[in-house]
Order: structure tokens, then C-alpha cells, then sequence
């Protein structure tokens, strides 16, 4: 296993789910953190307490992602601070159920923005300082709605499926430069994600036993922690019980 201890990691979504549940992971193996989400007290206090409790380097930057300029802000920080990035998570991610005949494009171009043009941004702007080092690793969260269809979610699961397909293209532009790149897809994790579910869709789910935030840590974990010769493309997670 490879040790992250000191590299600079950059985690988008950190500020609650699988991104918080990752900064934890990350911090207590000794790695120095860079946080992203839209909460700025709720980053902050959090910021507070991994650096209190396993002293590693911490900068927390309030962020919305689906916004550009915003985006290029997080990277001129990272880069005045740590000057280098070895791991970016791209986990920050929405979906809000609708069906097709409903919604609108203000809707839309939300879930988008984040998902996908905030995602590629992101990469992008992390590829600029990878390349140079010729080093790093590009870690992004997709999900089983990346494989699949599901009613309610197209959009989302749009999204999802053009996460995939940009990781495996980008995965093959990058190998020369020694950048490795993973997707991860989860299944349904006990998080506060998705907006607008109905009763009907959230009872759908039954009584089935859900991830939990830190399972999607631990695979996170898992990818980054290889050595340098093995890269771990895609990984699929579902709860046991998940049959879609
Ligand atoms: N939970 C699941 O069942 C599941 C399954 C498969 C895949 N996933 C994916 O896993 C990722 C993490 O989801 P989660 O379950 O941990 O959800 P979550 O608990 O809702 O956390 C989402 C994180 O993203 C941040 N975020 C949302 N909009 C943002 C924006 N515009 N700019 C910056 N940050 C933003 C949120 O912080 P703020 O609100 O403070 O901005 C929060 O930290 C997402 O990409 C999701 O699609 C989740």
C-alpha cells in the first residue's frame, strides 16, 4: 500500500456524506486537506475540529462549484497555499427527482452545473498543477445511476453516465503523465443526498440496509492507497440488498 500521509488532497462536497466521512478517513492517515462545499460555518467548524483532533494541514474554501469563477478561486487558494495537488476527490454532486414532463431548465442546469461542468472544471484546473509534477490521481464519484436508468432521475442519471465516460476518456489522455484516474460508483448510501423525493419513491427503497458514508471512504481509501503501478479504474458498490 502506498502512503497518503502528507500528500495535499482536495475533497469537493467535504462538508457533509461521503465527502466529510473521506476528509476524516484522510486526516486520520495524515494526509493534508483542502475542503470544498457551499456551507461556510459548517466547513469551517469542521476545518476546526480535524485540525484540532490529527493535526494535519487544513484550508477549508466556501465554494458553489456550478460556479466557475468560484471554481478557479478554490485552485488560485490551493495553489498559494500547498503549491501542489495530489489527490482530487470529485465528490460534490446533487440530484433532484423529477420526471421528465415536469422540471425546468433553471432545474436542469443546477444539477449540471455541478455534476458535470463543475467536475470537468475542477479536473481541468487539477490537471494544469498534475501535469508539471507528472504525479496525481483523479478520483470521481458517479454512482449506480451511472450504469442504469431510473425514472425520475434521468437527469441526474444523465449526469452520472457522462461522469463515466469522461473518466475513462480522460483516464487514457492522462496515463503519459503518470496521472492515474478512478470512477466510483455507489449504490444507495445513508447520506442526506437527493431533492424532491416523493414518499412513494423513498418507501420504494423498503427497509433494504444502505451503505453508510464511510464504506464510500474506505473504497476511496482503497484506490489512492495502491502503489504507484496499479490503477483501479471503476469500482461498482451496492448495498448487498440492491437489486437495481
Ligand atoms: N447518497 C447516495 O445514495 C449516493 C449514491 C451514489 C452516488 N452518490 C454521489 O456521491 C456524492 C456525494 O453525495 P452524498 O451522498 O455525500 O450527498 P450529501 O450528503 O448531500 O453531500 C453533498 C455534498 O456536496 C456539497 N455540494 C452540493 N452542492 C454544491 C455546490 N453547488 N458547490 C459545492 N459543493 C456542493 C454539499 O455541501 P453544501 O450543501 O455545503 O454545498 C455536501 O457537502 C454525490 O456526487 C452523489 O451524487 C450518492
Amino acid at each position: 500500500m502506498n502512503s497518503i500521509k502528507g500528500k495535499v488532497v482536495l475533497i469537493t462536497g467535504a462538508s457533509k456524506g461521503i465527502g466529510l466521512a473521506t476528509a476524516q478517513k484522510f486526516a486520520d492517515k495524515g494526509a493534508n486537506l483542502v475542503l470544498v462545499a457551499r456551507s461556510k460555518d459548517l466547513l469551517q467548524s469542521i476545518g476546526t475540529k480535524i485540525k484540532e483532533q490529527y493535526g494535519i494541514n487544513i484550508l477549508c474554501i466556501p465554494a458553489d462549484l456550478s460556479i466557475s469563477n468560484q471554481v478557479e478561486r478554490v485552485f488560485e487558494e490551493l495553489k498559494s497555499h500547498f503549491g501542489r495537488l495530489d489527490i482530487l476527490i470529485n465528490n460534490a454532486g446533487r440530484g433532484i427527482f423529477n420526471y421528465i414532463e415536469n422540471g425546468s431548465v433553471k432545474e436542469w442546469k443546477e444539477v449540471i452545473d455541478l455534476n458535470i461542468t463543475g467536475l470537468i472544471q475542477c479536473t481541468h484546473l487539477a490537471s494544469k498543477i498534475m501535469i508539471p509534477q507528472r504525479s496525481g490521481h483523479i478520483v470521481n464519484i458517479s454512482s449506480v445511476a451511472g450504469r442504469v436508468g431510473i425514472p425520475g432521475w434521468s437527469v441526474y442519471c444523465a449526469t452520472k453516465w457522462a461522469v463515466v465516460g469522461f473518466s475513462e476518456s480522460i483516464r487514457k489522455e492522462l496515463i503519459k503523465y503518470n496521472i492515474r484516474v478512478t470512477v466510483i460508483e455507489p449504490g444507495v448510501v445513508a447520506t442526506q443526498w437527493g431533492e424532491n423525493m416523493p414518499e412513494e419513491w423513498i418507501r420504494s427503497r423498503g427497509s433494504m440496509k444502505a451503505l453508510k458514508a464511510e464504506d464510500i471512504a474506505e473504497a476511496i481509501y482503497y484506490v489512492v492507497s495502491q502503489p504507484d503501478y496499479v490503477s483501479v479504474n471503476e469500482l461498482l458498490i451496492r448495498p448487498t440488498e440492491q437489486e437495481r
